[in-house]
């Protein structure tokens, strides 16, 4: 039993006195609890690979910012390195592959046949302790990336601003694209599935990238792999979140998915006209609103919230935290959600 489980119910469209509210990123730098924990550490690989250290990591935000969720901590490059594609987060830089697909050969060097609950035992193990962590008191989120995101990484082998050798690669070698978008979807439902055996609650894709495709490219190899994926988790709460994609919502609102995450680019006025009344809004207050004064704060925040026409809604930021923001402003943040009274819906 949840003892707060307004957030699953808002998922499920289900009745809620109030909305919940958890921002992406929540576990991560902005908490300087965060950092003191992984100024202990070797680097951020360690954090994620010691069940204990995440499992700390992931409690944080539940106690110190009263979000109505915890997310696990983790990172959505764990997928490319269990399927054969070892990464180093590298400090200040971002995430670096020291190979690359690019060829069917190097495809064909990725491990061919890989067990999930063996190369990602350390996720597994601390969604158990988070759970049991947590008591009860709110759900747990699990997550992954969407395939073409992780696509994106595989392929580029770092950051990018253009990610022009995936996109290039649509173009060059299609049939290889979607080899691989194949495969990372088999072992994402794999991974997913043991998240939820594990104590997960719901879960999340995240869609990074999803916004530097094109409409048409998007649906072949973007949200063709998304449904898949969705279609063997109908009836549990889960998020897609597509970063970017404004203009492919509505068919991203025909995915077998409960709940739709939204940047900050659209409306959410504009974004339910588009989206069926069947399915859950998370989002969508600019990052950068944090940096504003509190009254600046409140003000956005009620904004959002009297745009909002119907009790399907979960309140987040349209990205994750930027590592800078005060967390007396996250606060600020969460606390208008929380008092904000359910009548106006
Ligand atoms: O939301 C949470 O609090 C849970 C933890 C979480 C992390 N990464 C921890 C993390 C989640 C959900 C992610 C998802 C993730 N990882 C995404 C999708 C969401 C998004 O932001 O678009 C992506 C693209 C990645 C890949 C990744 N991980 C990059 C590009 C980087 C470097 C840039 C950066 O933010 O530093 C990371 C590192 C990372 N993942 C950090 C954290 C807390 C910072 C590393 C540190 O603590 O030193």
């Amino acid at each position: 039993m949840i003892q707060n489980d307004l957030f699953l119910r808002a998922h499920l469209g289900q009745p809620i006195e109030r909305y919940p509210v958890w921002l992406m990123r929540q576990a991560g730098r902005i908490l300087p609890e965060y950092r003191a924990v992984r100024s202990k550490l070797s680097g951020f690989k360690e954090l994620v690979e010691t069940p204990e250290f995440a499992t700390e990591v992931s409690i944080q935000p539940v106690d110190l910012l009263g979000v109505d969720a915890a997310i696990i901590f983790s990172d959505i490059l764990v997928i490319p390195e269990a399927m054969g594609l070892p990464y180093q987060m590298i400090e200040n830089k971002g995430p670096w592959f020291e190979n690359t697909i690019r060829s069917q050969a190097q495809f064909d060097l990725l491990d061919a046949q890989i067990d999930v609950a063996d190369r990602l035992w350390y996720v597994f193990e601390a969604l158990k302790q988070t759970k049991l962590a947590l008591n009860g008191r709110v759900p747990l989120i699990g997550f992954a990336g969407a395939p073409w995101t992780i696509l994106c990484y595989m392929v580029e082998g770092k950051g990018s601003k253009t990610f022009s050798e995936s996109r290039k690669l649509l173009y060059t070698q299609p049939k290889l694209a979607h080899q691989l978008l194949e495969r990372i979807t088999e072992v994402t439902i794999e991974y997913l599935k043991g998240q939820l055996a594990s104590g997960a609650d719901a879960l999340q894709l995240f869609d990074s990238w999803a916004g530097i495709l094109g409409q048409e490219q998007y649906e072949e190899f973007g949200l063709s792999y998304i449904e898949k994926i969705c279609q063997a988790f109908e009836g549990i709460p889960f998020t897609v979140f597509s970063k970017g994609a404004v203009a492919s919502l509505a068919q991203i609102s025909n995915l077998s998915c409960s709940t739709i995450g939204l940047d900050w680019n659209m409306s959410m006025t504009m974004a339910r006209s588009l989206v069926k009344e069947s399915k859950t809004l998370q989002g969508n207050l600019d990052p950068c609103a944090l940096y504003g004064s509190s009254d600046s704060i409140i003000k956005e925040t009620k904004n959002l919230l009297n745009s909002f026409k119907s009790p399907r809604h979960i309140v987040n930021l349209g990205h994750g935290v930027y590592p800078d923001i005060d967390p007396e402003k996250v606060k600020i943040f969460i606390n208008t959600v929380k008092n904000y009274e359910i009548s106006n819906i």
